[in-house]
């Protein structure tokens, strides 16, 4: 199936022009449920003189990581998800914006853009979805700027101009006040600003559906309390 098709059928408009606002998007989610994949491990439980012995292999059993969950974010709100250490947060991230990256769990449930049952594919190319990981990967040698003009490469429709493109990079590091750390290397950067440059990253692309693991982590309470506020303001923008 074509993007456009995938769009159409979606109901979405395609994010090809640089002055299109977001689109309003509901992303709601039903009976969601991931387990862990039957398999089978090699048990290592006893010890000769020198060496392990591998006893036969065990069968493990599934492990269901979320159970029957669902829930709904309009456009404009802010849906907090809360939760002890392994309670299931970046599994339900994953499973909404369509990035299981580890293909031992079977997944199954729907989520919905704008009432439509979507698959995994359609979420993440949709570009009404964004996510910020919990833990992202630079190249320490480049600097903040030639990072975002590199993501605005590789995310920005192709219809853009290099000059768009450098536009909306410049409004997304002053957004997150980044100007002026712009010219250091990735590796100069503190644990801060390294997470707002995560977050400038995908909003860069003015996703409907902002999905952010654990916002905050790694940043002190001035930072944290900044970033809440960026994503409050974005919200807000998004109900006029
Ligand atoms: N690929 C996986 N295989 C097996 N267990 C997993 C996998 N991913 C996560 N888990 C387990 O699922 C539980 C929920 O993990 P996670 O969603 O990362 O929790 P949280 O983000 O709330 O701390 C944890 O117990 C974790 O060990
Ligand atoms: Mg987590």
């Amino acid at each position: 199936m074509s993007e456009t098709n995938e769009h159409s059928r979606l109901f979405l408009p395609s994010k090809s022009s640089p002055s299109t606002s977001t689109t309003e998007v509901t992303i709601s989610w039903s009976n969601l449920h991931v387990e862990t994949r039957n398999s089978s491990s090699s048990c290592w439980s006893s010890i000769s003189s020198s060496c392990f012995r591998r006893h036969k292999k065990k069968q493990e059993k599934s492990r269901i990581l979320l159970q029957d969950v669902s829930g709904t974010a309009r456009t404009g709100q802010i849906l907090a998800v809360m939760g002890t250490s392994g309670a299931g947060k970046t599994t339900l991230m994953n499973a909404l914006s369509g990035h299981y990256g580890d293909n031992l769990l079977v997944p199954s449930g729907n989520v919905y853009l704008n009432g439509f049952p979507t698959t995994d594919t359609e979420r993440r190319k949709s570009g009404h979805i964004g996510y910020v990981e919990q833990q992202e990967y630079f190249i320490d040698t480049v600097s903040l700027e030639e990072h975002l003009i590199f993501q605005a490469m590789l995310r920005l429709p192709s219809e853009w101009t290099d000059d768009e493109r450098r536009s909306r990079v410049k409004n997304t590091i002053a957004q997150l006040h980044l100007n002026k750390c712009m010219k250091n290397t990735i590796n100069q950067l503190s644990g801060g600003e390294k997470k707002r440059l995560a977050l400038a990253s995908v909003f860069l692309t003015e996703p409907s559906v902002l999905l952010i693991d654990e916002p905050t982590s790694g940043l002190d309470s001035y930072l944290a309390m900044h970033i809440m506020g960026t994503i409050h303001s974005m919200a807000i923008e998004q109900r006029k």
